[in-house]
């Protein structure tokens, strides 16, 4: 009878193993476009780009672009702009993401957008350019959604509902888990873009991978970038060589941005040189009065196990050297914030140097081990942040998913480039 039950249970484990692998994306693409997302390619005063998904049928990668008038005559008005596309295989079947890049726009204006044609555009969307002179900024950041992303919506949409008026999103990689629990790879996607919905095609994401988007979902020691990620979205093309949208800057009202492949970084001596050098190159040359860094990998990781050494010292004197303002990071599951002085010894005080920042926006939570380098931490709290630089002043706000603030300072430039931290976190917070 034992036997019996064992040769179930093993007949059992093998059917589930097979369905699991077998499974078919529930986000099959169609005729209608569908995971619309905007992104910054070029110059964020003069340009956006545009990527959307569809089946193989759809021939035409055509987007109509107007200025957002108050007529329901709005295609009167518009211009038709013609992209490419790139059929992506997997998961029980191909799609195609077709790619607009809108150029030639006027800085500080709305635009009105439609992408598809006939009976299947998709409905019009809108946009704005950036200033061509610095104003007050604001965007969101979101640390790792990856694994159940079914909790991680209700984080992006507070925090659009938070910020409406948000300018950017910017993500520090693992978007999507990269196939683990027999998931196919194209529904991540599908849910992940569930969670954005129309907030994907009104504000523009600015995204860095993750370890977890350079998993093989076959072969799990394969570490390719997800065949997903270069279709997907229309991202700058600035940085090294090989790292074509995974590794680049986008300059934004006063604020460099810069993302960096940090999976890459630890993984590949040779992308971690060029990424080195790149950086030292974007950071001399930096017209902008901040700079904020996004990558993966922490330069301070709040586990024990997972010191990322390569990162810290390939990073570190030049985070220091050209006073980078903050930087923003995942990987670790849990919530730090905590500045550590050029010199690596003051961890506290009022005069800042960089601010390092580990937050996730979904479910997957680690416990926190380190040697503790922050002065504000959470543990098995999702949380999305919100970013206002106007002027010689930042300030930032977290919000756990209940959407309350959760963690809060200001940055106060100095006529030196040094910073003036102030939080009022340990008054204002339990
Ligand atoms: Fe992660
Ligand atoms: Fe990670």
């Amino acid at each position: 009878m034992i036997k019996f039950l064992s040769l179930l249970i093993i007949i059992g484990f093998s059917s589930i193993r097979m369905n699991a692998q077998e499974r078919i994306s529930r986000y099959r693409p169609s005729v209608d476009p569908d995971r619309i997302i905007l992104n910054i390619s070029g110059e964020a005063t003069t340009s956006m780009a545009v990527t959307w998904r569809t089946d193989t049928t759809v021939i035409e990668s055509v987007a109509q672009l107007a200025p957002n008038l108050p007529t329901v005559r709005l295609a009167d008005s518009a211009v038709t702009v013609t992209g490419t596309y790139t059929d992506v295989a997997g998961d029980g079947f191909v799609s195609r993401y077709h790619s607009v890049n809108f150029t030639g726009l006027t800085p500080d204006k709305e635009y009105a957008y439609r992408v598809g044609s006939g009976a299947n555009a998709s409905e019009w969307f809108t946009f704005e350019t950036a200033s061509a002179a610095p104003e007050p900024l604001t965007f969101i950041y979101f640390g790792d959604s990856q694994g159940s992303s079914s909790l991680y919506a209700r984080v992006l949409r507070q925090a659009y509902r938070s910020a409406p008026d948000a300018s950017l999103m910017i993500f520090s990689g693992d978007l999507v888990d990269g196939g683990s629990g027999g998931i196919p790879h194209d529904e991540e996607w599908g849910v992940w873009h569930a969670a954005g919905g129309f907030i994907h095609a009104e504000v523009p994401v600015l995204p860095t991978p993750g370890n977890h988007e350079h998993y093989d979902p076959a072969v799990r020691g394969k570490r390719d970038l997800n065949s997903y990620w270069r279709p997907g979205f229309t991202l700058p093309e600035n940085g090294p060589e090989g790292l074509e949208e995974t590794a680049y800057y986008v300059d934004y009202q006063g604020v460099r941005f810069i993302f960096l492949n940090s999976d890459e970084m630890m993984r590949n001596e040779t992308h971690a040189e060029s990424q080195t050098l790149w950086l030292e190159g974007v950071l001399k040359e930096n017209p902008c009065k901040w700079t904020v860094m996004t990558f993966h990998h922490p330069l301070y990781s709040t586990s024990a196990r997972r010191d990322n050494t390569t990162i810290r010292e390939r990073l570190k004197p030049l985070i220091d050297r050209y006073k980078v303002d903050l930087v923003l990071t995942g990987h670790d599951h849990t919530y730090a914030r905590g500045h550590v002085m050029p010199d690596g010894l003051e961890k506290k005080g009022r005069r800042a140097g960089t601010v390092y920042v580990v937050s996730v926006s979904g479910a997957k939570q680690y416990q926190q081990d380190a040697t503790q380098w922050w002065d504000r931490g959470m543990t098995f709290t999702q949380t999305w942040q919100e970013i206002t630089v106007d002027g010689n002043e930042l300030t930032y706000n977290a919000y756990d998913a209940s959407g309350s603030l959760a963690d809060h300072f200001t940055l106060k430039k100095k006529k030196d480039d040094t910073n003036l931290f102030k939080s009022t976190v340990a008054t204002e917070i339990h």
